[in-house]
């Protein structure tokens, strides 16, 4: 399978890979994939204006997933939770112009934001 200039600069040049201390500023979402195996785990940490300082992910799966995993938290950091929201698979999936049997990684990085936000949500009750 050949695959986008951008997906693998996205697969190669990881810059937000890791954890973040949990508290009740950082969201933490986890999702697998049952189809492939494939696991995707995402933190952000949010100040109390709302807006995304630090994001981290850990993917255990294709390159796909790695890469859709890390232009997630490129373009989730500076953005508020309202504007996250509004992230979905498409625009991961457009910009990295995965081919039709990797949009199940575009999938997982929607669904994995939206788990985050809930979790954030949920320990601010
Ligand atoms: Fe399963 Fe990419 S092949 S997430």
């Amino acid at each position: 399978m050949k695959y986008n200039k951008k997906v693998l600069k996205f697969f190669r040049k990881i810059k937000n890979s890791g954890s973040i201390k949990d508290n009740y500023l950082v969201g933490t979402g986890m999702v697998g994939s049952p189809a492939c195996g494939d696991v995707m785990k995402l933190q952000i940490l949010v100040n109390k204006d709302n807006i995304i300082k630090k994001a981290r992910f850990k993917t255990y799966g294709c390159g796909s997933a790695i890469a859709s995993s890390n232009y997630l938290t490129k373009i989730l950091i500076g953005k508020t939770i309202k504007q996250a929201k509004k992230i979905n698979n498409i625009k991961i999936l457009k910009y990295l112009k995965l081919p039709k049997i990797k949009i199940h990684c575009s999938i997982l990085a929607e669904q994995v934001l939206k788990k985050t936000i809930n979790n954030l949500f949920h320990k601010r009750k």
